[in-house]
């Protein structure tokens, strides 16, 4: 039973990074995980573990559709899976155990176990009740689940039975085509599954670009993967390890089914606060089940706080590691803030989709007044010499003072690619700004130069 200034409650990218920067700011911290390793659903079950399945079947991609172009002959290689499975597994641990040493290196207490909060001030882990001057909710998010789908982690999957099936399915429906379902639904097509996508809207990964969600679409169904959209699922039976999912197509309102050896539901996520006792505690909630905070991340409890999926805002690791540093500081005594305006969201498939800031779409209903500036990476050398010249930069800026508004990416290494516009963005560029800015060439960055061009006076490679 020891007596801390912070006591942060869940080790995911939003819980270890506001426990480093505690520690690093002189404050006396713990960080209690109930998991055997540290980073929560990010490092472990997500966001990680995902990325070296995507990086494995794009290499494999590759040889089966671009080496023996380049010249490299010999057999396309073939897919064990419990090796893939391990190295994913490797790339968890040595992430994982860099969080460890991260903890030991910051002095930080980790108190393993799962957390209750009995009253203001007091952290309750196992029979121990541990003091804090400041708690820092950092509980992330579970998956939401859908009425009429049960999840058993075997025929049925989360992305977290997702990212570890017995084997390769031979036939996978994805319910959902949001981030978790386009990503993992890609590496299954590319290790040979005949992937369906079931849908309830009309287009893919709501809330993106109009432009980039087609050409999104396109560029997928040509790598194989398979679209119902406009269809929403009703219910998933299994019987002798196959489920048939049922869906109503909304426009015609007809039924209809289709069978699976594996089906992934990836229909969103939902804040996880289980076991808190924030009831008790008088943690308000909003109708959601996000914990409300105020700007900063103050609960209405005082010196408990909560950053991440657990409360507003969209379901990123950045966005809840940036909350995460901004709370430290506060915390500390210092200022911290967070730009909601310019958060990247990625989507880690081949090519790779990013955005930051304003949609056209937004900008429309706000009644904005703005330029659009286009580049194709066909007019990028280097990414015709890589094959990867399917996908735009678009930039968006305002009309009269040329500030950039917002950009959308589709094409080779866009979640790179996004980060000079976020820079320019927090700096209050323009896009002249970009433009005149010197880019190497040859470079992929050169196409978002190209599309700052395509802003005023036109791009050169257009
Ligand atoms: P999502 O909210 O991105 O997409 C869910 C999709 O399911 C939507 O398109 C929705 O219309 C559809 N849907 C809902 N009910 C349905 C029904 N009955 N029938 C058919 N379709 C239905 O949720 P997802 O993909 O599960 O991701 C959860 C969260 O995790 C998101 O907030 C996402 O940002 C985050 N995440 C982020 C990643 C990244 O940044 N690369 C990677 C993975 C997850």
């Amino acid at each position: 039973m020891a007596s801390y200034d912070v006591i942060i409650i869940g080790s995911g990218p939003g819980g270890y990074v506001a426990a480093i920067r505690c520690a690093q700011l002189g404050l006396k911290t713990a960080c209690v995980e109930g998991r055997d390793t540290l980073g929560g659903t990010c490092l472990n079950i997500g966001c990680i573990p995902s990325k070296a399945l995507l990086h494995a079947s794009h290499m494999l991609h590759e040889a089966e559709h671009n080496f023996a172009a380049m010249g490299l002959k010999g057999e396309v290689p073939s897919v064990d899976w419990a090796q893939m499975q391990a190295y994913k597994q490797d790339t968890i641990d040595t992430n994982t155990k860099g969080i460890e040493f991260l903890f030991k290196k910051n002095k930080i207490d980790w108190i393993k176990g799962w957390a209750t909060i009995p009253g203001p001030g007091k952290v309750k882990v196992g029979d121990d009740t541990h003091e804090a001057r400041n708690i820092i909710i950092a509980t992330g998010s579970e998956p939401s689940g859908l009425k009429g789908v049960k999840v058993d982690e075997e025929t049925v999957v989360s992305s977290t039975g997702g990212l570890k099936l017995g084997k390769i399915p031979g036939k996978m429906v994805v319910i959902g085509a949001g981030v978790i379902g386009l990503e993992l639904g890609s590496v299954y097509a590319r290790l040979g599954s005949e992937v369906t996508v079931v849908e309830y809207l009309d287009v893919i990964t709501p809330g993106m670009d109009a432009e980039v969600q087609k050409t999104f679409q396109r560029i997928l169904k040509k790598q194989g993967l398979k679209f119902i959209m406009g269809a929403a699922v009703q219910s998933c039976e299994v019987a002798d390890g196959k489920a048939t999912v049922k869906y109503t197509l909304r426009k015609k309102e007809t039924e209809a089914e289709i069978e699976a050896d594996t089906v992934l539901l990836a229909t969103g996520r939902r804040p996880f606060t289980d076991g808190l006792g924030l009831d008790s505690v008088g943690v308000e909630l909003s109708e959601r089940g996000q914990i409300k905070t105020d700007d900063r991340w103050q609960t209405n409890v005082k010196g408990i706080y909560a950053i991440g999926d657990a409360i507003a805002g969209p379901m990123l690791a950045h966005k809840a590691e940036d909350e995460g540093m901004a709370c430290a500081e506060i915390l500390a005594g210092n200022h911290g803030h967070v730009d909601y305006g310019i958060i990247p969201s990625v989507i880690y498939t081949s090519p790779e989709v990013a955005s930051v800031g304003a949609t056209e779409q937004q900008l429309k209903d706000e009644g904005r007044a703005y330029k659009t500036g286009k580049f194709s990476f066909m007019g990028n050398a280097r990414a015709k010499a890589n094959f990867a010249a399917d996908g735009f930069v678009k930039i968006l800026a305002d009309k009269e003072t040329d500030r950039i508004l917002g950009c959308h990416i589709i094409g080779p290494a866009a979640g790179d690619l996004i980060h000079e516009v976020c820079v320019a963005m927090e700096f209050g560029a323009s896009a002249q700004d970009l433009a005149l800015t010197c880019h190497a060439h040859p470079t992929y960055s050169e196409a978002v130069r190209e599309a700052a061009l395509a802003c005023g006076d036109g791009a050169i490679h257009a």
